[in-house]
């Protein structure tokens, strides 16, 4: 396939069930972030497609846990992430959302349309259910133990652990999210993506990137964990996949099919259809056409995401798109792996993350640094770690020494010689290379140098290998400071002064050069550089090609004359103290996480009246023995003031005989009798118990009478 001219670029659209962490960030919207700015400072038509995914079983989960709706759930953390997105730059050209009309009308256009065309089976199976709360589970409504890695907490869809797609009668102990009682079974109807009818052009088409007997994949080579994990999908036998759910909370499958009622599409099928319905909205806004993005043959369509949405993206999507029909298919799928923190996974539950609103309230002016060591530590073809002492690192050793000084010293010492004026040069002169001390070079072979290394930038972006890109810039500026170390101005101006104004004039070249091609990976920085140059902003509308013919035809980039701003820093460096403080942070979110893990589950709701069916009496201990033969029990006798009863409890494991008599109470006094170990025992002593499986008893103020009713 010929270089695109046209390009419709998305990042998976986050459920709008949490904040935005650094495991997001660097796994699907700093590259697209750098990809789409790059793209547009080469030229190129491109919109970047982004939103909220406001569907789903984790929504509503969320919803249940915090006593609200649905509705108030990606409300709040829409308007969050969507603040989070703009404040850190992720350059979208619009940031839309699942539950806007518009995306409801184009799932359900997509819905109806399969279905008419026969893209869908039917098929009525025997699924989970939770009684107590009257409805069926699926995804992550359900939990049980991995039947391939044994996590005890996979998701009935997937497991966060081993990366494996699960279906939900898989799991091992099934257990509800929402009562964690253990579920039944019972039989519902479904529509189903026959994925396995489809196997042959994908087969095709991932593995040789052949689509209707034409290349199709840019660049050619995807990278190998995408076309694996998409291959061991292939080789094991592709299954139907399920596309609604029983559910009160997303896209409604559209009524006038029979059956509808009470059935919502799967969230995996609407959300990919929001890149979509966000291009609609776009396109509306701007008065463009949607379709020249999604239908084009000259436009390619290109996803970033994590390595768990591959398979939505790489085969059950291009499905969808393909049944359809009319639509492209994704030239590439740029999948990262994970990053982790501190050595452990990333885990919103757990409390384990760096989440950017609370980075941006502590670096406030430090978006560029977190992008910066994002893009340093991104896992492009394997997990990766962030820590907080290698962010330092990264920040003092590379931007604060090494980019930031070198560019500070060009601007410090254009204004001391020159009174901040671009120097007139006499090109025939040489100077000190700077790669190879000793050896002479001239102002017009070092920017061919430079030329061909935003060259090898170009084709790293191209190729989506980010970090290589980011270290070639940092390699320009290596190559800048050695060429003041080698040419030593400050010594030279005395003696030398025609020399050193070769050094500057073409330190002042790679400054400006810097000005447009960090801009993809720092815009912040960018910004800052062009101003103190005093050139115009980046507008990102074709400067690196202007850029690259500038230097192809040797061409200055900033002009003799011209006239710059004082010397200012670009970056400051990060303290210990700062990064204790991080670390303190992230020690203290996981101790409240592991607070908040280990309320237990509320039982299922009892109505009033089951309720008042109890009689509590309070009462007093007067008696207690060991049960014999029993470790944990003991026989007590307990005075309601109108009658003795004999219970046994087990608190023997907590408290002596002798030690409780006495001891005031709380009975449960109307309890059907029951024999435990050969006793009747006559009610139920109420007692707490802690986290640790402590127990303590329940009683009325002291003094209270005996037999006096609980309610
Ligand atoms: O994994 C996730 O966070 C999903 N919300 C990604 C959806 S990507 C797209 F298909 F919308
Ligand atoms: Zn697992």
């Amino acid at each position: 396939m010929n270089p695109p001219s046209r390009y419709l670029v998305t990042s998976a659209l986050p459920y709008a069930n949490g904040p935005l962490h650094i495991g997001h960030l660097a796994g699907a919207y700093l590259p697209a972030d750098a990809f789409v700015r790059f793209l547009r400072l080469s030229g190129k038509d491109v919109v970047y497609i982004g939103g909220s995914d406001e569907h789903g079983a984790a929504i509503k989960i969320k919803a249940l846990k915090e006593g609200v709706t649905p509705q108030e759930i990606v409300d709040k953390y829409h308007a969050m992430i969507k603040k989070a997105f703009e404040e850190i730059g992720i350059s979208f050209d619009i940031y839309h959302r699942t539950t806007e009309k518009i995306h409801h009308e184009t799932s359900q256009d997509f819905f109806r349309t399969l279905y008419k065309s026969g893209a869908f089976t039917e098929l009525e199976t025997e699924q989970y259910f939770d009684e107590s709360a009257g409805q069926f589970l699926a995804d992550r409504f359900i939990i049980g133990t991995c039947p391939r890695c044994q996590h005890p907490e996979a998701y009935g869809d997937q497991c966060e652990n081993c990366g494996s797609t699960l279906s939900p009668t898989e799991l091992i102990s099934p257990k509800s999210t929402i009562s964690g009682n253990t579920p039944v079974l019972r039989t519902t109807k479904h529509w189903y993506l026959p994925l396995e009818e489809h196997e042959t052009w994908l087969r095709a088409y991932i593995t040789h990137g052949m689509l209707d007997g034409k290349e199709h994949h840019y660049p050619e080579e995807w990278k190998k964990h995408v076309i694996g994990q998409c291959k061991s999908w292939l080789d094991a036998g592709l299954q139907p996949r399920a596309i609604t759910r029983d559910l009160d909370w997303g896209v409604d499958v559209p009524p006038e099919i029979e059956g509808s009622e009470g059935k919502k599409l799967y969230v995996w099928m609407d959300a990919p259809i929001g890149y979509i319905s966000a291009t609609k909205e776009w396109a509306q806004q701007h008065k463009k056409d949607w379709e020249l993005y999604w239908k084009d043959e000259e436009t390619a369509l290109v996803h970033f995401i994590g390595k768990d949405n591959i398979v939505f993206h790489c085969l059950i999507f291009p499905v969808i798109l393909k049944s359809y029909g009319g639509f492209n298919l994704p030239v590439n799928v740029p999948a990262n792996q994970f990053v982790n923190l501190e050595g452990q996974k990333v885990s919103t539950s757990k409390g384990w993350a760096v989440w950017i609103h609370e980075y941006l309230k502590s670096f406030p002016d430090k978006q560029d640094e977190l992008r910066y060591y994002g893009f340093k530590i991104m896992p492009e073809l394997k997990d990766s770690d962030f820590t907080w002492k290698g962010y330092q690192d990264a920040v003092n050793n590379e931007l604060v020494n090494n980019l930031g000084n070198f560019i500070h010293r060009v601007l410090v010492l254009t204004n001391k010689y020159y009174n901040g004026v671009v120097p007139v040069i006499d090109e025939s002169i040489s100077i000190n290379a700077p790669l190879e001390l000793g050896l002479p070079t001239w102002h017009d072979s070092e920017l061919l140098d430079l030329f061909d290394r935003l060259h090898d930038y170009r084709t790293y972006i191209k190729d989506f290998d980010f970090r290589s890109a980011l270290k070639m810039l940092m390699e320009i500026s290596t190559t800048g400071n050695q060429l003041l170390q080698n040419n030593e101005p400050w010594k030279q101006e005395k003696t030398d002064p025609d020399e050193v104004k070769v050094v500057m004039n073409l330190g002042l070249q790679y400054v400006t050069a810097l000005s447009v091609a960090v801009r993809p990976f720092m815009p912040f920085t960018s910004d800052k550089i062009r101003e103190l140059l005093a050139l115009p902003p980046i507008k990102e509308k074709g400067e690196f090609v202007d850029l690259m013919d500038a230097l192809s035809e040797g061409k200055h980039l900033i002009a003799a004359g011209h006239k710059i701003k004082k010397a200012q820093h670009l970056f400051t460096k990060i303290t210990d103290e700062e990064i204790q403080l991080q670390m303190d942070a992230l020690m203290n979110s996981k101790v409240e996480a592991a607070g908040a893990e280990e309320i237990q589950h509320l039982k299922s709701i009892a109505t009033f009246d089951d309720f008042s069916k109890l009689d509590l009496r309070t009462g007093k201990i007067t008696a207690a023995e060991k049960v014999e033969k029993a470790d944990k029990l003991l026989k007590l006798t307990v005075d309601l003031g109108f009658e003795k009863r004999t219970v046994v409890s087990g608190i023997a494991g907590t408290y002596d005989p002798e030690s409780i008599v006495g001891q005031d109470i709380v009975l449960v006094a109307n309890l059907a009798p029951r024999k435990i170990k050969g006793v009747v025992s006559q009610g139920m002593v109420l007692l707490a118990e802690d986290k640790d499986g402590k127990l303590g008893f329940v009683s009325a103020p002291e003094g209270w009478a005996k037999g006096d009713v609980v309610r």
